[in-house]
């Protein structure tokens, strides 16, 4: 019996088409590209003004006329939409968050400003009244502590409506209150403004990866040690995010998010796979602070392990991500 003859060879080898570059060129399923990328900036006061965020290394708050020139750039590299967090300055805080839909405000300035210098680049912001209360909660507390629903969805639909006329291509309400979806969308039809997008943060977890965030907008010191447990999801579930999320694009989501990212991909997927709508994921500041832990200690490899990070949310199923890194990962790409 020859060696040859009793030999058995494998019926499919994997291995072939991994061979060369051209085909695992051709058999590519998912392709990252700058367009799938939304930035989120935070903006303070002033002119010139550009602080460093220790929690999170790279990413700086940036007055206004700083932040326009990244948007030129931003718009220039093919990022479609920039999100923008207001740092609030703390005197303008207080327990009913009315700064929050000051036409004057800082979110509403930054929005005109932005749109006027760079009209081509899409600009989101956020619904939610965490910058703007002086406990760091999401919305508007009663005697015991607890956000009240339904009075806080009177101070948002305020808030969404102040960022609309002032130009916001897409408001993002990322506070979980409940009914928020439909009631901004009436508004916004009443008002004439049909094509406002709504990008819901259907699936926004109580997480702790939101902890640099926090410390970037300066709300981790009103809201000290309490948590955001009876409006965001338990982590735990999963169903849940489907419910969510079927009851916003029902209220009149255009686009629907989960977030934080990269520990919540199979929600992504479920999402993606049962009701096929626009998907969104959030790669949070936690996720973002981790990376560049590992990075600036020689860990990890910078560019390739932050493109392969983007790259499975796309195989996950998600249409776009938000993620702290898209300047850089955008530049990557088109070079
Ligand atoms: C505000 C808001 C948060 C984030 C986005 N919008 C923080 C929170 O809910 O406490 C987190 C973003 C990040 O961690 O990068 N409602």
């Amino acid at each position: 019996m020859s060696f040859t003859t009793s030999r058995q060879y494998p019926a499919t080898r994997m291995r072939r088409m991994r061979r060369d570059d051209f085909s695992r060129r051709l058999m590519r399923e998912h392709t990252l590209t700058a367009a799938d990328l939304i930035w989120p900036v935070f903006v303070v006061e002033g002119e010139g003004q550009r602080e460093a965020v220790p929690s999170m290394p790279g990413v700086e708050r940036l007055s206004l006329d700083l932040l326009i020139e990244e948007a030129r750039e931003a718009h220039a590299l093919g990022i479609p939409v920039m999100a923008l967090f207001p740092v609030v300055d703390p005197a303008l805080k207080s327990e009913l968050a009315e700064e929050a839909y000051s036409a004057g405000g800082l979110v509403q300035r930054s929005v005109r400003a932005l749109k006027a210098a760079v009209p081509g680049l899409g600009i989101m912001t956020d619904v939610a009244l965490d910058p703007y209360t002086s406990h760091g909660q999401d919305g508007i507390l009663d005697a015991d502590g607890y956000v009240q629903n339904d009075r806080t969805v009177e101070t948002l639909l305020k808030q969404a409506l102040s960022h609309a006329e002032a130009g916001a291509d897409i408001v993002a309400p990322s506070d979980m209150m409940d009914g928020r979806i439909g009631a901004i969308r009436q508004v916004l039809e009443q008002e004439q403004l049909h094509n406002t997008r709504i990008m819901a943060y259907s699936a926004k977890y109580a997480s702790r990866y939101y902890g640099p965030f926090r410390d970037a907008v300066g709300s981790a010191a009103n809201l000290g040690r309490a948590d955001k447990a009876t409006y965001q999801m338990d982590p735990a579930n999963g169903d849940e995010a489907l419910q969510e999320v079927a009851l916003d694009l029902a209220e009149g989501a255009d686009m629907v998010m989960v977030k934080p990212g990269m520990p919540y991909l199979d929600v992504v997927r479920r999402i993606k796979e049962e009701l096929r709508v626009p998907t969104f994921a959030y790669q949070v500041s936690g996720e973002y602070a981790m990376h560049m832990a590992a990075f600036d200690n020689g860990w990890l490899d910078a560019d390739s392990v932050m493109l392969e990070s983007l790259t499975c949310f796309k195989r996950a199923g998600a249409d776009g991500i938000l993620t702290y890194f898209a300047k850089r990962a955008a530049r990557l790409l088109a070079d």
